[in-house]
């Protein structure tokens, strides 16, 4: 139940949230006779969904000692076993409508897995004992390291989801996008680059930095990617096994949209926007697009053109958040297998860094190398 900032949920809220999403929308909508386990769960376990009624504060989710783990265990066995009664029930009318909602209800659980790990990996990162999660966990590894950059193709492309299967509302309406020719980096920056950028005074040079970043890492401070500390001369960071040496060939992860845009500037590039991302990504362009770390895009997190949020409490959630955060593409080690896919949309603010979160850059003809 240990919460270490506002930002990063216990393991048992995950839990019992993810519950609450089946129970709330999925079967108090759709099955008849259903008996709610505990009309005060939802209060407890609503993360933002203001049209489905009044909520817990979201900095004080650590402080829910009750109700305990086996009651939360106890929640979702009795969700499973009426979903279970719903679909083997439901009739042939309603059923396309209730397997819409429990496919939204398993991907938003496979979000709250990665989550699961970002905000216990957080949490443990504040013990001084710096304990493992799994000793066996394996940080990150990039497949490639190689410099060099794909020439993408400039024009007209089409970006968003379409064709078969799953994706959020906010991967659509697919529509078209004039994009510049540019090319991008097959590699993600590694840490051996960013050490680069560390030894050049990357962290101490106010013109690397927009003006939000540099009073956020002047605040910190911030010397270096979240989780890195400095022992005897050399930089170790927390990992999901524990502490650990930084290897210098694996992708740097960890940085927020801000050090990602500094580092972006100190090396002559830029960061891609969200188009250029996805239009490389479908273009086989990129190692390591998916399953090592999210990428930060320079796209501001919009809607595509035309895009409505669906009516009702759902709709609540990824409109609204369209708002002063950053879009992140690709997936992370920590995703779940199968929830990646070339029109994903991450987002989060743009000082967080707690997610599994690293860069890759993209060049442009006719601009400077560096800044002068
Ligand atoms: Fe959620």
């Amino acid at each position: 139940m240990v919460q270490s900032m506002p930002d990063a949920s216990p393991a048992k809220w995950h839990r019992a949230h993810s519950t609450w999403f089946f129970e709330q929308f999925l079967l108090i909508a759709h099955l008849p006779g259903y008996r709610v386990f505990d009309e005060r769960f939802a209060y407890l376990f609503n993360s933002y969904y203001v049209a489905a009624g009044p909520r817990h504060a979201r900095p004080f989710r650590g402080l829910l000692t009750r109700p305990t783990c086996k009651e939360i265990a106890a929640y979702r066995m009795h969700v499973d076993e009426a979903v279970e009664r719903l679909l083997a029930g439901a009739a042939s009318g309603e059923l396309a409508q209730v397997l819409r909602v429990l496919e939204i209800g398993l991907h938003h659980e496979q979000q709250h897995q990665e989550l699961l790990l970002t905000d216990i990996l957080h949490a443990f990162a504040g013990n001084p004992i710096a304990p493992a999660y799994d000793a066996r966990w394996q940080p990150p590894r990039a497949g490639a390291a190689s410099n060099e950059f794909a020439e993408l193709p400039g024009g007209i492309h089409t970006v968003g989801f379409v064709g078969e299967g799953y994706c959020f509302d906010n991967e659509q309406p697919a529509h078209r996008v004039f994009a510049q020719p540019a090319r991008i980096a097959r590699a993600l920056v590694s840490n051996a680059q960013w050490l680069e950028f560390m030894a050049d005074g990357g962290y101490v040079t106010p013109s690397l930095w927009l003006s939000d970043g540099w009073a956020v890492v002047e605040a910190g401070p911030w010397r270096a990617p979240g989780y890195w500390h400095s022992l005897d001369g050399s930089w170790r960071t927390m990992t999901l096994a524990g502490e650990r040496p930084i290897d210098p060939r694996s992708p740097v992860v960890h940085v927020s949209y801000y050090e990602a845009d500094a580092f972006a500037r100190w090396a002559g590039k830029h960061l891609a926007s969200e188009q250029e991302w996805e239009i490389a990504a479908r273009a086989d362009l990129l190692d390591d697009a998916f399953g090592v770390v999210w990428q930060w895009t320079r796209s501001a997190y919009l809607p595509y053109p035309g895009y409505r949020a669906a009516a009702g409490a759902i709709g609540e959630y990824n409109g609204k958040f369209m708002i002063n955060q950053m879009v992140l593409r690709g997936s992370s080690h920590a995703t779940p297998a199968g929830h990646a896919r070339a029109s994903y949309r991450n987002f989060f603010y743009p000082q967080a860094r707690w997610q599994f979160s690293g860069v890759r850059l993209v060049e442009y003809d006719g601009a400077p190398s560096r800044p002068q």
